[in-house]
């Protein structure tokens, strides 16, 4: 079988990556060049600025991300883009630079979903086998996934509010943590030395949705109360109550997923993928059940070009390719 060089681009939301993947199993080149600093001043991110930031770098990290491969442009394979899903005119900076690249070395073009990148993110550490099942965790999305076969993939279950990551990010701010909040509200839970009792969300008792808008709110009243009533109130352990809640809920509803689809392997995926508190549970819960779980490195965990290689890969080998009319979709399915 002939090996596969794909230069894969990422610019769905805050974060400009450009990546060589060979085979979608070797990272050649991972370039990350993050905005956060510059959306931290307006607490989220501004879609006008992060399309403006994505195109002040992307020329510069296509040719820096060749060079570090090592690959000469003519041996690329294909160029990889994410379509969808994202903020609209951050995708298209990535497509317009993909597309250029695919026409000017004459090269293919494959049009990526963002979360299948994340959930193709653990293929870079193992080859997947089916039945999977994915918990997808990031700032837009809180799915489960389920993967009869390879490319294959049902939505079992999904946020009805908020997404965990956005939960994080609002909790984060009534916390007083700067932007992004999750990697704040996850090193406080794991200093304090209690945790702020907090409701569990299960919703129907067979349901694989989730819902963390009730969740956040019950952190927003207790933080109010306290400064209403002029109390000291310990972040932390609001942090790690919060923190709690949102790790059980997802661990239970991942597990019992597993089992009722048969599902050879629990694939974690997402920005959210990175919280220690959600790794640690999982590592070991599914320790204890025998349940053969995969999680992505840190660096593939949160946005990256990588895992957009990592799912092209597969499209290259069945031979889905896009036009050079490939058009940005904002609200892309699965
Ligand atoms: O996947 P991602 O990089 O971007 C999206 O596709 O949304 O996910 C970003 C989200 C943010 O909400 C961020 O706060 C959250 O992932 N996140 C974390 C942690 N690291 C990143 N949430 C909790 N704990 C973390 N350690
Ligand atoms: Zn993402």
């Amino acid at each position: 079988l002939q090996s596969s060089y794909i230069l894969a681009v990422e610019t769905s939301c805050d974060e400009t990556s450009v990546s060589v993947v060979k085979d979608g199993r070797e990272v050649l080149a991972n370039l990350i060049s993050s905005q956060v600093e510059t959306h931290k001043a307006f607490g989220g991110v501004v879609p006008e600025v992060a399309s403006r930031k994505h195109v002040e770098v992307i020329t510069l990290m296509l040719e820096e991300a060749i060079t570090a491969s090592g690959i000469k442009p003519q041996d690329l394979s294909a160029i990889a883009v994410t379509q969808g899903p994202g903020l609209v005119g951050a995708l298209l900076v990535g497509i317009v630079a993909a597309k250029t690249l695919a026409m000017a070395l004459g090269k293919p073009l494959i049009a990526t979903h963002h979360i299948a990148g994340h959930i193709y993110a653990n293929r870079i550490i193992e080859e997947l086998e089916y039945p999977a099942m994915s918990l997808v965790v990031s700032g837009g999305h809180t799915e489960l996934v389920h993967m009869e076969a390879e490319g294959k993939f049902e939505v079992i279950g999904r946020t009805r509010d908020d997404a965990v990551g956005e939960a994080y990010d609002k909790v984060a701010r009534a916390l007083g943590c700067p932007y992004p909040g999750g990697p704040h509200v996850d090193r406080m839970a794991h200093e304090a030395d209690h945790a702020v009792t907090l409701p569990r969300v299960w919703l129907e008792a067979d349901s694989y949705d989730f819902s963390f808008s009730g969740l956040k709110s019950a952190v927003l009243n207790v933080v109010n109360q306290a400064s209403m009533k002029k109390e000291t109130l310990d972040p932390a352990a609001v942090a790690r109550g919060f923190q709690e809640s949102v790790v059980e809920v997802l661990v239970e509803k991942a597990i019992r997923a597993v089992r009722a689809y048969g599902s050879k392997q629990l694939l974690l995926s997402g920005g959210v993928a990175a919280n220690r508190g959600l790794r640690k549970a999982l590592e070991e819960r599914c320790a204890k059940e025998g349940i053969h779980l995969l999680i992505p490195p840190m660096e593939y965990c949160t946005d990256n070009a990588a895992m957009i290689g990592a799912a092209a890969h597969l499209k290259w080998q069945r031979g889905e390719l896009a036009g050079l009319d490939l058009q940005a979709q904002p609200g892309l399915s699965l």
